[in-house]
C-alpha cells in the first residue's frame, strides 16, 4: 500500500521532448514540468536550445518524440491555436502586438477564443497593467518598446491560461525595463498561473524562479530551486558569472 498523497498534476508537464528543424535534433529528451502558482525557469547558454524547447511545447514546432501534457491533458504535436484554447499561451520572444489595432484592440483579438467576458477580462488586465490603460486608445505602433512587452504579456493573459509561456520577454529593451517586467511576471505568478519563463539574466532570472531548469547543448543538466542553482559553482561559474 502507498500511503503517500498522489503528487498533483502538474499545470505543465513535458516528458523526453526531442524537436529540431528538419536536421539532427536541436533539443533531446527534454523533460520538465511548470506548476501553477510558480515561475519555472529555462536557463542555459546561448543557442542551448531554450526558444526552440518552448516552441515545441506551445505548437509551433513538432515534436519528433516525446509528450507535452497541460493540466494532466496530452496535447502533444498540437497546433499553437488549440493549444491556446487548453490553457496554453505563448509569448514569442519578439512581442508581436498588431502595430495598426489599439490597445483594447490586440486585447480583443487575444481574447478571440473567448466565449464571453472579453470586455470584463479587460478590465481586469487594466488593473494589472494600470500603464495601458491609460492608452487604451492608442495603437500599438505608437507604444515604447515596454509598454508593447506590456501589451504582449496583457495579450497572452486574455485567455486566462493556466501556462503562460515567455520567450525573454525583456528582449531588446533596456536593462532599466528589466525590473518592471519581473514585477509584472511576479503578480501573473500571484493570480496562480504556471509562469515557464526564458530571460537573459540568468542571476536575476534565478531569483525569481522556484524551479528551474539549465538546458545544455538541447539536453537537460541539472534543475533544482533557483536560488540553489544560485549556490551552485557549476552554475555560477558557467552560466552565471561571480560577482566580484
Ligand atoms: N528557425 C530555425 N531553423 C533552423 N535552426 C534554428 C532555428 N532556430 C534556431 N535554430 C538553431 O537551433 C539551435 C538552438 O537555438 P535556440 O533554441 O534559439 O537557442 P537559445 O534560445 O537557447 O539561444 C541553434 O543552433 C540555432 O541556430
Ligand atoms: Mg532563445
Amino acid at each position: 500500500m502507498n500511503s503517500q498523497a498522489p503528487e498533483p498534476v502538474a499545470a505543465l508537464a513535458v516528458e523526453g521532448l526531442t524537436a529540431g528543424y528538419g536536421g539532427p535534433p536541436v533539443i533531446e529528451n527534454v523533460s520538465i514540468r511548470a506548476r501553477l502558482g510558480e515561475i519555472t525557469a529555462i536557463v542555459g547558454p546561448n543557442g542551448a536550445g531554450k526558444s526552440t524547447l518552448l516552441k515545441a511545447i506551445a505548437g509551433l514546432i513538432r515534436p519528433t518524440a516525446g509528450r507535452v501534457f497541460v493540466e494532466g491533458s496530452e496535447v502533444t504535436g498540437q497546433p499553437a491555436e488549440r493549444l491556446v484554447r487548453r490553457g496554453l499561451a505563448y509569448v514569442p520572444q519578439v512581442a508581436n502586438v498588431f502595430p495598426d489595432l489599439t490597445i483594447r484592440e490586440n486585447l480583443e483579438m487575444g481574447g478571440y477564443s473567448r466565449k464571453a467576458g472579453v470586455r470584463e477580462r479587460i478590465e481586469q488586465l487594466f488593473k494589472l497593467f494600470p500603464d495601458l490603460k491609460g492608452s487604451a486608445h492608442r495603437q500599438a505602433n505608437t507604444l515604447s518598446g515596454g509598454q508593447r512587452t506590456m501589451l504582449a504579456l496583457a495579450r497572452g493573459l486574455m485567455v486566462d491560461p493556466a501556462v503562460l509561456i515567455l520567450d525573454e520577454p525583456s528582449a531588446g529593451l533596456a536593462p532599466r525595463f528589466q525590473g518592471a517586467i519581473w514585477e509584472r511576471i511576479e503578480e501573473i505568478r500571484a493570480t496562480n498561473v504556471a509562469v515557464l519563463v526564458i530571460e537573459q539574466n540568468t542571476r536575476e532570472t534565478l531569483r525569481h524562479a522556484q524551479w528551474a531548469y539549465v538546458l545544455v547543448l538541447g539536453q537537460n543538466r541539472l534543475e533544482g530551486p533557483g536560488h540553489d542553482l544560485l549556490n551552485d559553482d557549476e552554475v555560477v561559474d558557467l552560466y552565471v558569472g561571480r560577482l566580484s
